[in-house]
């Protein structure tokens, strides 16, 4: 079954010299200049079929926005209900900031807890479209996790590299036991993509699905959409995301401006980039209007997820954060795990440490001016706190061991001592 006879998906087309490639090629950096590609779009016809779609009576989810999306045929759709998303008002957060409208986008919610999973689920029914039987991808754990995921539920093989014991378990967890073939590379999370690369364009059976792919970039896009319609129509004013291999925030970028040309938003959002002060190469080029990215050789934080000292899509961060007028901020170790403990504790929402870093980076940059106290700013977290359970367990409080009695517990509690107090008060 096909979505339409309109051709509203054109072609793939170099960010940098323009060069056109088909839809169906699997080309994943331009053959001309080596850049990045993205995918094109007639807007006209995208718009002729939105009009004839109900697609606004579909309930939140990724694929309520599959017009938007350039998948043919979707029989071939493999999805595990992704996206749809909470979008969560932070009052006392916010208040704590000074902040009238803060909100929370929690990507944890996605089926495997992270936002890469919008991502998969386009890049994997792309490749299903493709006939491919074998995926791949390098990953510092999410990823990962979200590629097994949708590749075994496609019937495809999956093949994942890791940088060795630097990934939290959870996510390796995932990887395992969706039953993808894992690599511990004794090597960082760079060396392990210059490996799938080069791999996949020597052996094109081989089917690469990191954020260079711009086929997962376009399902990544959803999460602007998603925003959007949350917000009743509008963009927030800003948008503050983490940033690591640099592919998410092209890719929410991407969204804001299709929704903004279709004429559902009036303006667009100040995109920010938030890195872990170890490893920000983007956020170094920001700071600095240096046009030339200098890659961090040993990348270091506790927030694992975003350890890249050289992130392949931040010439596309940098695009979309200079010219949405936005900015990057870098944040510590200690910023980060702050802002973990804060989220959790203020608005019950357990994101992991590189999620926090969105919150982190909005406190720092609330307090230096930045980010004005009247702006509606939306975070992004984008994965669930129990894909690194060690970290969330060393920065908190020991459980407090206690003999099985009442009087144990009560005691503990100060029970006993109040009933004390009450019955004196009362004599
Ligand atoms: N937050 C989390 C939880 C992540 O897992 C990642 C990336 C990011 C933020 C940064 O997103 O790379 O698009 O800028 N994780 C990748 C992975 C690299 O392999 O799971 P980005």
């Amino acid at each position: 079954m096909f979505i339409g006879v309109v051709k509203k998906v054109t072609h793939q087309e170099c960010i940098n010299c323009g060069a056109k490639y088909g839809i169906n090629e699997i080309v994943y950096f331009c053959k001309k200049c080596g850049d990045l590609l993205e995918v094109k779009y007639d807007f006209t016809q995208l718009a002729k079929k939105l009009e004839e779609s109900n697609w606004q009576d579909v309930p939140l989810s990724l694929w309520r926005y599959k017009d938007f999306m350039p998948i043919k045929d979707v029989s071939k759709i493999v999805s595990l209900n992704e996206g749809g998303t909470g979008l969560h008002s932070c009052h006392k957060l916010g208040k704590k900031l000074g902040l009238l409208q803060l909100y929370v986008k929690n990507e944890g919610e996605n089926p495997t807890g992270s936002f890469k999973d919008r991502g998969m689920t386009v890049g994997v029914s792309k490749a299903n479209e493709l006939g491919a039987k074998n995926v791949i991808c390098a990953s510092t754990g999410n990823t990962s996790a979200s590629l097994s995921a949708y590749a075994a539920k496609a019937g495809m093989r999956c093949t994942v590299l890791i940088p060795s014991g630097k990934i939290a378990y959870g996510k390796l967890s995932q990887a395992m036991i969706y039953g993808a073939k894992v690599f511990q590379v004794r090597g960082n999370f760079d060396q392990s993509l210059d490996m799938v690369l080069k791999l996949s364009e020597k052996h094109s059976s081989i089917y690469l699905l990191n954020s260079i792919n711009p086929f997962r970039v376009e399902g990544q896009k959803s999460l602007g959409f998603e925003i959007c319609d949350q917000l009743d129509g509008e963009a927030p004013d800003r948008i503050v995301v983490p940033v690591g291999n640099a592919g998410n925030i092209s890719a929410i970028w991407k969204g804001f401006t299709e929704y903004h040309k279709l004429g559902f938003i009036r303006k667009l959002p100040k995109m920010t980039g938030i890195q872990a002060a170890g490893s920000a190469p983007v956020a170094q080029m920001i700071k600095s209007g240096s046009d030339e990215m200098v890659p961090v050789k040993a990348p270091e934080t506790v927030a694992t997820a975003i350890r890249i000292g050289a992130p392949v899509s931040w010439k596309k961060a940098v695009n979309a954060i200079r010219n949405s007028g936005g900015t990057a901020e870098t944040v510590t170790d200690e910023e980060i795990l702050a802002a973990q403990k804060l989220l959790a504790r203020d608005e019950g929402i357990f994101v992991e440490p590189a999620s926090a870093s969105s919150i982190a980076g909005l406190i720092k940059l609330v307090n230096s001016g930045v980010i004005g106290k009247d702006e509606r700013v939306v975070c992004v977290t984008t994965g669930h706190g129990l894909k690194d359970p060690d970290t969330a367990v060393k920065m908190s409080e020991k459980p407090v061991e206690i003999d099985a009695e009442m009087k144990a517990i009560e005691d503990a509690l100060g029970l006993n001592r109040q009933a004390s107090i009450v019955a004196g008060e009362a004599k």
